[in-house]
């Protein structure tokens, strides 16, 4: 199986606060690979780190091949165009139509003209079902359309592996489901391969083929679904049968204890 993602003994703290301790996993091309984990845990973070907005303080990152810490002016644009990072929060500008948002990079970094690029983005818009939004301003459309706008931005730039943080939080379960197939036909159709950061356990087991579990700086556990879903490692079994005690919450609870003595 060929190698996608490659994520070594990454480590990375902000001022006395350790997020990841030692994170290590691989993704592989065209796999759908799920990362969950209380919040607060570095998932975002972990992301920013693999998209190269945020430096971790040691370790290694790996992304078809290339070695995204250390990376030549060429292959920063290969890198770009290879990965693209959906933000939790959809982050559009609200002050460019639907269709300028989506082909925001095609515009201002391909200089393709606005024309071809506004064909560009109906087109993937049309693949999520957002045909006829082109000329509408973000503030006009719903969370879930602003989400969907958001992947149809990460879609025009063509990546062979696309980041979702939490796409689906915010939403009903009908917008959810359909979130999930659009990720599945992402894989089956156009041979992506989707790194999905959840907290929906179910749509986690619907999609994913492996699910890493993130927690007190490492991955705790990877495996398929049915290896989580029957996993013995108490920390897994309390984060996917939602329990209100477990080693997640007495961590919690040392970490308020410390912070109010
Ligand atoms: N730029 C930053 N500067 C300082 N601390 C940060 C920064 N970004 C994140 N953190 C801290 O890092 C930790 C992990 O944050 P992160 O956003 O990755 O959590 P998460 O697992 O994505 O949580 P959620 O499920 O709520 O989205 C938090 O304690 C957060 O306060
Ligand atoms: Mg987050």
């Amino acid at each position: 199986m060929k190698e996608a993602i490659v994520v070594k003994h990454l480590k990375k703290s902000f001022g006395s606060k350790v997020v990841h301790r030692d994170v290590t996993f691989t993704v592989y091309d065209r796999e759908i690979f799920v990362i969950m984990g209380p919040s607060g845990t570095g998932k975002s973070v972990l992301l920013k780190q693999i998209a190269g907005l945020i430096k971790p303080d040691d370790g290694y990152i790996e992304v078809y091949g290339m070695d995204i810490l250390s990376l030549d002016e060429e292959k920063v644009i290969e890198f770009r165009e290879t990965l693209t990072y959906v933000f939790q929060s959809g982050a559009l500008f609200d002050s460019y139509p639907v269709w300028y948002n989506v082909a925001f990079y095609l515009i201002e970094k391909k200089g393709i003209s606005e024309r071809e690029a506004k064909k560009e983005a109906s087109y993937y818009l049309s693949l999520l079902g957002l045909s006829g939004t082109e000329d509408l301003y973000p503030s006009e459309l719903s969370g879930g359309m602003r989400k969907r706008v958001a992947v149809a931005r990460a879609l025009c730039m063509n990546p062979k592996c696309i980041l979702f943080d939490e796409p689906t939080s915010g939403l009903d379960p009908v917008m959810t489901a359909i979130f999930d197939n659009l990720i599945l036909k992402l894989r089956k159709e156009l041979g992506k391969t989707c790194v999905v950061v959840s907290h929906d356990v179910n749509s986690a087991f619907r999609i994913a083929d492996r699910i890493a579990i993130l927690w007190n700086g490492t991955i705790v556990e990877v495996g398929t679904p049915e290896e989580i879903r029957n996993s013995s490692n108490p920390v897994v079994k309390q984060f996917i049968n939602g329990e209100p005690e477990g080693p997640i919450t007495e961590m919690m609870e040392r970490e308020n204890e410390q912070i109010n003595a």
